[in-house]
């Protein structure tokens, strides 16, 4: 049985702990390598995120979930729930470990678990990221609608806007827009932060 396999059948969703930390952000620095030279050079960096930004994305309510494989984390994805949407935020799986089924494991675990439509911001560049959540059945919206929702639902600075973009869960009904950025304006929650 090769490696990819094991991490199929072996995988197990839990959701993370503070004593998870370090392995979060080890998984997710070396993931996030795969936007070095992809994404704009301005706003690479390594490490990708630093363990304050972490602290700071789960004291904002990104509630993490992680896969474990032999009992090791091989993945991470994060959900935060934002007026009457969810953003899945921070979606990371080891590079060893990927093209194995831990992303649609985590992917699956968060959509379970909403009610509510769920919006995802990624890289315009990151074509594999798109590809894999279209896999999944999000719908990317118009460059116009994400421009509108990484205003409402990210801080982000508008080159950022342009480099990246937006998939929703369900396609976006005429109104629907007008609706939830008026939702969130009536909120006092303090916009999720840069990074998708
Ligand atoms: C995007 C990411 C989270 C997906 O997780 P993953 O565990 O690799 O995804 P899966 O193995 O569940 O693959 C899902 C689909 O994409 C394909 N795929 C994804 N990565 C692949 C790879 N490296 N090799 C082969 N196929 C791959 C699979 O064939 C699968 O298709 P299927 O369900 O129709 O069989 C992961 O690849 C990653 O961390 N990438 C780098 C960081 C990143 O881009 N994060 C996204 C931020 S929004």
């Amino acid at each position: 049985m090769d490696g990819k396999s094991r991490n199929a059948r072996d995988a197990r969703i839990r959701a993370i702990r503070d004593d998870d930390l370090d392995d979060v952000l080890g998984i997710i620095n070396a993931a996030a390598k795969a936007y070095r030279g992809v994404i704009p050079p301005d706003r690479w960096r390594d490490p990708y995120m630093r363990a304050d930004e972490l602290v700071s994305e789960r004291a904002d309510g990104v509630r993490f979930s992680g896969c474990e494989v032999g009992g090791r984390l091989v993945g991470v994805m994060g959900i935060q729930s934002r007026a009457d949407v969810d953003l899945v935020r921070h979606a990371y799986v080891l590079p060893e470990s990927q093209g194995s089924g831990i992303g649609s494991l985590l992917l699956r675990h968060l959509g379970q678990a909403c009610q509510r439509s769920i919006l995802i911001g990624t890289w315009r560049a990151a074509e594999w990221a798109i590809r894999f959540y279209e896999a999944k059945g999000f719908i990317r919206v118009s460059d116009e609608d994400a421009a509108a929702l990484l205003r409402t639902y990210w801080t982000v600075p508008d080159e950022q806007i342009a480099a990246s973009v937006v998939l929703a869960s369900c396609p976006l009904a005429p109104d629907f827009l007008e609706k939830i950025i008026a939702a969130a304006a009536a909120t006092s929650n303090r916009p999720a932060s840069s990074e998708p």
